[in-house]
């Protein structure tokens, strides 16, 4: 049962890349075999993104939904495999019932749901998303009391990542995949630093309100896994996984509930279109019965 999951380093693995773009609930990923994922990249849904003001908050249903998605993100897994988890927190009136903005740890909180299931915490990174919010026309900070004392908030334009572990025993690898994977010194330097600059896009893609850089699942990949392993998302969004796992000669499969974004994944991933540097890719997309509008973005 389940998908056939690439075979990991062998030489047609090492030639051709092969994705899988699956629209349906991540919450239940029974396509994947357990363990049979190298490496996890993801950026879940906000809770907030299509909360309307007079709905109901509903950040019990959000946690029990991160918590399905990342108990079958731990069965897929390996052992020793990473999880890198990118999220922020957030500022919203409808936590408390006092009508007033607080900022709630919603990247710890996720953290600790994480945490609880069995992963380990190997790192933590900030990405600082630069200032393009301005100029994209998307929501800016809150003003709060300004230009008066005391109620100022800060410009949220940074997100946490972090490096999840399943504990367990390490794979063998062969020294020639060990070789093709070598980080370069000053890649090196440049990724282990803890907080990253990488300039926001989402504020210029306009078919989804929240796509990560192709950079930030790049480096992750390059530093968690090997040439030929296979990478997950399992909310992919844009597909900017698959486009990375791509660029860096990794297989993927990425799972996204709402199928209105087939066309875009397709433009972003380049299914479909000769590629200047003679890459060879496979594609897979399906459409299972449970594909539909999410709850959260
Ligand atoms: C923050 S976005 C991810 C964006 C992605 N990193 C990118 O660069 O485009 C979260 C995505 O998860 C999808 N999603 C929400 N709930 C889901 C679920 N249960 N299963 C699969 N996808 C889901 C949403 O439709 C949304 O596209």
């Amino acid at each position: 049962m389940g998908l056939n999951v690439y075979e990991v380093n062998t030489e047609e693995a090492k030639e051709r890349t092969h994705h899988k773009i699956i629209f349906g609930d991540s919450r239940n990923m029974k396509e994947l075999q357990n363990e049979s994922i190298h490496m996890v990249v993801t950026s879940p849904p906000y809770v907030t993104s299509k909360f309307k003001k007079g709905q109901p908050f509903k950040i019990d249903e959000y946690f029990e939904m991160i918590e399905q998605v990342f108990k079958e993100v731990y069965r897929v897994l390996i052992s020793d495999g990473r999880f890198c988890l990118n999220i922020g927190d957030i500022h919203t009136k409808y936590y408390y019932d006092d009508g007033r903005f607080w900022r709630i740890p919603l990247a710890h909180m996720v953290l600790q749901k994480a945490i609880d299931l069995g992963f380990r915490l190997l790192d933590t990174y900030i990405w600082d998303k630069g200032f393009n919010r301005y100029k994209g026309g998307a929501p800016g900070p809150l003003f709060g009391s300004y230009p008066y004392p005391p109620t100022l908030y800060n410009q949220v334009y940074w997100e946490y990542i972090f490096v999840l572990v399943k504990p367990g025993k390490r794979r063998k690898m062969p020294k020639e995949i060990k070789e093709e994977s070598k980080i370069p010194y000053e890649k090196w330097v440049e990724y282990t630093r803890q907080i990253w600059g990488v300039e926001s896009e989402t504020e210029w893609i306009k078919e989804h309100p929240a796509v990560f850089p192709v950079e930030i699942p790049k480096r992750f990949i390059e530093m968690y896994s090997f040439k030929g392993d296979t990478i997950l998302d399992p909310f992919l969004g844009s597909g900017t996984t698959t486009l990375a796992a791509k660029l860096t000669g990794r297989n993927s499969v990425g799972y996204e509930i709402n199928p209105r974004y087939v066309k875009l994944i397709k433009k972003r991933v380049g299914i479909g279109q000769t590629t200047l540097d003679n890459t060879k890719c496979d594609f897979e997309i399906i459409f299972r019965e449970d594909a539909r509008e999410g709850e959260w973005l």
